[in-house]
């Protein structure tokens, strides 16, 4: 059996974090389809030509190719397993879809975890986060720095800003996040599927969190 937890929150809510270092210790794994999208736009696969325009404005890339993404892992995971997914669905079509995807491979999702936290906080974040190019380690500058200022502690590649963390983009990823992706909260609350998890705390305090939360 394959089980599927979703994160939810708004960009830098910090899903990623908790879910690599959540997965780390449970052996679940961490699922980001933006991570899985900017290393097919590094690749130039056809999809990731598709998605690279929406990315850099701060859109959603179309539905139709992640439910491929989606549909290819599904059927490459074998049972058992856990899957944290980092950013899939991020609207209601996307979440009903799911459902039909994961009923087609014997898997169910079980939860989903909302990290809540301020629209401060989550504009601190953004700003301050930097990303290892070659193994995707995240980092923060003052919350979560590298040993070595600019280098990735896991590879030691150069740490980059990710091109969708300029200030205008940030702010049109927050509207798209209150339009489209913030009704999937009432779809898993109906579901009775819903978990609130207080994230304003340090990653270490929000991952416990998370840990007891899927546990
Ligand atoms: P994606 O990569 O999923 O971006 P996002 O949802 O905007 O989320 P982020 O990665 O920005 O934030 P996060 O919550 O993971 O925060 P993080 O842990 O990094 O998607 C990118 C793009 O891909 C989308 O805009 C879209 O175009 C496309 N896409 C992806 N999925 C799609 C889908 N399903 N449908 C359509 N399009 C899709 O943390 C942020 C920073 O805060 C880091 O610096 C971190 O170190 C720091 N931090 C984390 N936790 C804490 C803490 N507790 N205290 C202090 N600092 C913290």
């Amino acid at each position: 059996m394959k089980n599927i937890v979703v994160f939810l929150g708004a960009p830098g809510a910090g899903k990623g974090t908790a879910a690599a270092a959540v997965a780390a210790r449970t052996g679940a794994r961490h699922v980001s389809t933006g991570a899985m999208l900017r290393d097919a736009v590094a690749r130039g696969t056809p999809a990731g030509l598709e998605a690279k325009s929406y990315m850099e404005a701060g859109g959603l890339v179309p539905d139709e190719v992640l439910y491929r993404m989606i549909a290819e892992l599904l059927a490459a995971t074998p049972d058992p397993a856990t899957l944290f997914f980092d950013g899939f669905p991020r609207n209601e079509a996307q979440a009903a879809k799911l459902d039909e995807l994961a009923a087609a491979s014997g898997a169910t999702v079980s939860s989903a975890l909302l990290l809540d936290v301020s629209r401060e906080a989550l504009l601190e974040r953004l700003g301050g986060r930097r990303v290892c190019p070659k193994c995707g380690a995240g980092y923060h500058v003052k919350a979560l720095p590298p040993k070595v200022e600019g280098v990735c502690d896991a590879c030691g590649a150069a740490l980059v800003t990710r091109v969708d963390d300029q200030p205008a983009t940030i702010a049109r990823r927050l509207e798209v996040y209150e339009s489209a992706t913030a009704p999937v909260i009432g779809f898993y609350e109906k579901a009775g599927k819903l978990r609130r998890v207080d994230a304003s705390g340090t990653a270490e305090e929000v991952a416990a969190l998370v840990e007891k939360a899927v546990s």
